[in-house]
């Protein structure tokens, strides 16, 4: 290969290289719940006082710490990946055995040592709508 050739594949390796990085940040990856923003995803009388519900085939966990106060999670189990199986008084992964609490997703019971993620949401009515 010329020396030409050889400098003209190395760059387009390289702008390869820089466009694939700016493809797949943290900051941009897309989240399941994305396409989901400004919907309806549960009706408040669905979700259980003191407790929660997995909604959207799994995409989210909604809870209802205390009466008319709503929360929402990401159902994506921080500590591997699994999709959170279980709401109860906690909401419970069961790939590891991780609990989390209700109100804030902070961690009860490892191994998990992140939290959920908690999203947006607003009531209106009897309707959740992500943010
Ligand atoms: S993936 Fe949830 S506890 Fe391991």
């Amino acid at each position: 290969m010329s020396r030409r050739r050889l400098l003209g594949a190395a760059g387009a390796a390289g702008v390869a290289v820089v466009g694939a990085a700016a493809c797949t940040t943290e900051e941009n990856r897309p989240q399941p719940q994305d396409a989901l923003r400004g919907t309806v995803v549960a009706q408040t009388t669905d979700i259980p006082e003191g407790g929660g519900t997995i909604v959207i085939d799994g995409k989210l966990v909604i809870t209802q710490p205390t009466e008319g106060e709503y929360k929402a999670f990401n159902a994506v189990c921080p500590h591997a990946g699994c999709t959170i199986q279980e709401v109860e008084e906690n909401i419970h992964c069961l790939c590891h055995g991780s609990e989390f609490d209700i109100s804030t997703g902070a961690v009860l019971a490892g191994p998990s040592q992140q939290p959920l993620e908690e999203l947006a949401i607003s009531v209106a009515g009897t309707d959740i709508t992500l943010e």
